[in-house]
């Protein structure tokens, strides 16, 4: 139940036990093809898509890398630790983060950012982490920001990490440019995979780049995708097991999916009010679908919880990173998620918090979560 890695199915670790094919050869351009065709319907796009052998972050260095050139300015809502070190990636590369700096715990207001935008002189791009894996926050007004990219002719870039294949995020319908995201969380995967996806905006702007990267090169990346290959060698394992995680989205059916994650979601949000707690994210609206981030109580020594929580109960949470260390849990609504898993992690967080002398309404929680699945 972390925030990713996330369950693996087991259909999807039998996946990886094939032969380490040749990945300039016949089997590997079908394996490659269908990888592709599944993730444009993820992604919900026409552009194209690329599998890098990298975690979630080269993902997010890939788009800083080719997007931005020394001394361009970007703008980027900081409200957590991933969008802080979006900017710290922005600035390590040469550019200039715009930040917009806000209480960890809210969101961006599309109105924030069009402000910014329109009184900054030169503007290139809107980079933005959809959902701050570290506060529990999604961006709900990022349709909006898509209408403002376009409106001032700027690439829009979301980190989607987190969030991808568990909630609503149509790139196309969006206007999102540049889409990143990580195997390991909402698609169920092992970890090692990022995805990204590139529009024709952003092409324009990658050809006439300065300084290119090498191994995160997407104009390489594009020649060899005509191929069916990359460039490098792709870390074929994984390569198996995320076209197998995928064949799966789609016999669930996105939306179905996505509908699931946001009834868990709602079944955690009802279930820890019952029990007496609160959500940490300020805004109803804002609160993940994906990550539930909730306050640790008073009394709750969050290691300890989380320890009991894991030795008695083999259930696994994460506690806060950065500034949130120790105040807050995070516990991870993605990929195999379900009225059971649901059902489980409650009662193992009440029992424990009650084992380090919380007062906490175990019963009132687990009859909320199950009246949500009603
Ligand atoms: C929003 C977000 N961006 C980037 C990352 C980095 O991904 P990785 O740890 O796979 O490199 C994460 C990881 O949790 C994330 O949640």
């Amino acid at each position: 139940m972390l925030p990713g890695p996330t369950n693996v199915p087991d259909r999807v670790m039998n996946a990886m036990l094939q032969p380490m094919v040749d990945h300039r050869g016949a089997d590997f351009h079908v394996l490659y093809s269908e990888i592709e065709a599944n993730l444009k319907y993820v992604f919900q796009t026409e552009n194209d898509v690329f599998i890098l052998t990298s975690s979630g972050t080269g993902g997010v260095e890939c788009a800083v890398t080719n997007l931005i050139n020394e001394g361009e300015k970007v703008v980027v809502p900081v409200f957590g630790e991933f969008s802080e070190r979006l900017a710290e990636k922005i600035r390590r590369r040469g550019g200039v983060p715009i930040e917009i700096v806000l209480p960890w715990g809210t969101a961006p207001k599309a109105s924030e950012i069009k402000e910014i935008v329109e009184k900054e002189q030169n503007v290139k791009a809107i980079f933005l982490v959809y959902n701050e894996t570290s506060t529990g926050v999604t961006v709900r007004e990022l349709p909006q920001v898509g209408k403002i990219a376009e409106e001032n002719n700027l690439l829009l870039v979301v980190d989607a990490v987190s969030i991808l294949g568990g909630d609503k995020l149509p790139v196309d319908e969006w206007k999102i440019d540049v889409c990143i995201t990580g195997s390991q969380k909402c698609l169920a995967c092992p970890p090692g995979l990022a995805m990204v996806s590139v529009s024709q905006k952003a092409w324009d702007k990658i050809e006439k780049i300065g300084k290119k990267p090498i191994y995160f090169d997407l104009l390489e990346m594009r020649k060899s995708a005509s191929r069916s290959e990359t460039p490098f060698t792709p870390a074929l394992p994984l390569f198996y097991a995320l076209n197998e995680a995928l064949k799966l989205v789609k016999e669930e059916g996105l939306e179905r999916r996505i509908e699931r994650h946001r009834r868990c979601a709602k079944a955690f949000y009802e279930a820890i009010n019952a029990m007496g707690m609160t959500a940490f994210p300020r805004e109803e609206e804002n609160r993940s679908n994906t990550v539930i981030a909730v306050n640790v109580p008073e009394k709750g020594d969050d290691r300890k919880v989380r320890e009991i929580m894991r030795e008695k109960y083999k259930v696994l949470i994460a506690g806060g990173i950065g500034k949130l260390k120790g105040r807050i849990f995070r516990i991870g609504c993605m990929g195999i998620i379900s009225q059971a898993e649901v059902v489980m992690t409650i009662n193992a967080l009440g029992n424990a918090l009650k084992e380090v002398g919380c007062h906490v309404n175990i019963e009132g929680g687990l009859e909320a979560a199950m009246k949500a699945f009603q």
